[in-house]
């Protein structure tokens, strides 16, 4: 069984086709979900899918792109949300300085904010990191989430400093990149990274994996980041998907 921890299926690019690329999924092999809904619209068409889908869990929060819309009322919004019992962590949250769709300044106190929220109702957290790890690092240190845990998705970063996050009760998530030939830092990471701290996801619909590379991605093509990361290093994908899936029941809590 495989685990797609990071899937973004609210996304309109579903809309002609959700309930299929769903059942595409399920004869894919993958018998878990959890779909991340980072903005207030994508964080209730979660909900919908979560009720929906007995295989689908949820993630709420405000993605830094969004990081501007953040208010007080947004946190009430996430208390209230969190009460439902398949929404099992908060985000997608963290720094994004490769777009910088929100300044700098507010996706930091923004991240900060969600990290304390996080740890006052006890969730782990989602955390995305583009071209800002120094930044991510320290706030993730200074709010002191690995209190509650959490995920580095799409993992973009270093051998060492994946181990620094590893330290601190985080796991590693690889996705589609890691099937790209010029991909070196997560090919690297894949290798070296002992299986029981990685999770595997799509973050559809983007970033597909070869041979879908350009095309809108899906859960059902998490099969291939377990197919390579396996190939990588040297082991079975029904290893791969094992203990992945192991781990991330065991990071969201899920019984199933
Ligand atoms: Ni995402």
């Amino acid at each position: 069984m495989l685990f797609d921890t990071h899937a973004h299926l609210d996304d309109r690019k579903y809309e002609g086709d959700r309930d299929e690329t769903i059942k595409r999924a399920k004869d894919a092999g993958v018998g878990l979900i959890v779909n991340v809904g980072c903005n207030p619209e994508a964080a209730e068409r979660t909900i919908e899918l979560t009720r929906k889908y007995s295989f689908i869990y949820g993630a709420v929060g405000m993605h830094p792109h969004d990081a501007k819309d953040f208010d007080e009322g947004f946190c009430e919004k996430i208390k209230k949300w969190v009460k439902e019992e398949k929404i099992v962590a908060l985000g997608e949250m963290g720094l994004d300085y490769h777009y910088d769709h929100s300044p700098r300044d507010v996706q930091k106190k923004v991240f900060r904010r969600q990290i304390a929220l996080a740890r006052e109702l006890k969730l782990p957290i989602i955390i995305h990191d583009r071209e800002a790890h120094q930044d991510v690092l320290d706030i993730v240190r200074e709010e002191k989430a690995g209190e509650v845990g959490g995920v580095f998705h799409c993992y973009s970063g270093s051998w060492p400093m994946a181990k620094e996050i590893m330290e601190m009760g985080f796991f590693i998530a690889l996705g589609g990149t890691v099937t790209f030939n010029n991909a070196v830092k997560p090919i690297d990471v894949a290798g070296k990274i002992p299986l029981e701290n990685l999770l595997i996801e799509t973050d559809c619909p983007y970033l597909a994996p070869v041979p879908f590379r350009g095309k809108r991605n899906e859960p059902a093509y998490v099969a291939k980041v377990a197919e390579r990361i396996a190939e990588i290093k040297g082991v079975s994908v029904e290893e791969v998907a094992a203990q992945t899936t192991a781990n991330g029941k065991k990071l969201f809590g899920i019984k199933e």
